[in-house]
């Protein structure tokens, strides 16, 4: 599976069967996440065979079961803490997906272990990323109308559509897709709307765009 099928067949998976990660996905997910670290100083752990997180009322509220393996997004807090954990936490979760795993996103429904993984001095959890193998694959999202998404001056090139495409992929916190990407003059923007995990959601959903357009020639601006 390569990265473009991953982010069409990522959905989010809340039940989880027991069967363990092997070592050698185990070891790819950690590489990954050493990666990410290393590039973006964020401080992102894995935590396996820790059930507590998904074992109480917010994870049966939430809907989830069976899952004891995460993905803890830690990292120095700040104005660009958030935004960062999207984008390197997407990067992740369609890694995971290229591996044969399911995920889920989860900001509020869980319960924060501290034992299970380290928050350094001025650092903070932002939420975790459940993984496992699903009882199933999940379902696609509803999404707005491309239209709705983005504001165009001028044609748009067909790079900035294939990025759009990808975007409206995106998984945002209650599926609420509140953002918008424009362009102008070769100029492309993002920009996050009011509310709970947009910054979050607008890092996850530049990653989409970035890998969707297929086309390095550009940068945000
Ligand atoms: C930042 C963020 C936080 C989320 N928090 C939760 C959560 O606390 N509980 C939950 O069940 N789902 C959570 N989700 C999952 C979203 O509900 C889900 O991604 C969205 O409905 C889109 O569906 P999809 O992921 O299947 O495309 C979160 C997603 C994001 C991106």
């Amino acid at each position: 599976m390569d990265v473009y099928e991953a982010m069409r067949e990522r959905h989010s998976v809340r039940r989880y069967k027991q069967d363990p990660v092997p070592a050698d996905v185990v070891k790819a997910l950690q590489d990954g996440i050493g990666e990410c670290n290393k590039e973006s100083g964020l401080n992102f752990q894995l935590v396996l065979n820790e059930p507590r997180a998904f074992g109480g009322m917010m994870a049966r509220y939430g809907k989830f079961s069976g899952v004891s393996d995460y993905i803890a997004l830690v990292g120095r807090k700040g104005e660009l803490l958030d935004e960062l954990c999207g984008y390197y936490g997407e990067r992740l979760v369609l890694k995971a997906q290229m591996l044969g795993l399911n995920s889920c996103w989860v900001g509020l429904t869980y319960k924060k272990v501290p034992s299970a993984f380290s928050v350094g001095r001025g650092e903070k959890l932002a939420a975790v990323i459940a993984l496992g193998y699903g009882v199933d694959n999940g379902v696609a999202h509803k999404s707005r109308p491309m239209d709705e998404l983005m504001s165009v001056k001028g044609p748009a090139p067909e790079w900035f559509l294939r990025g759009m495409e990808a975007a409206m992929l995106a998984p945002t916190a209650m599926n609420q897709q509140k953002f918008r990407i424009s362009y102008e003059d070769g100029r492309v923007k993002a920009v996050a709307g009011r509310g709970f995990y947009t910054k979050m959601d607008l890092g996850i959903v530049k990653y989409h765009f970035e890998v969707g357009s297929r086309d390095s020639s550009w940068t945000w601006a």
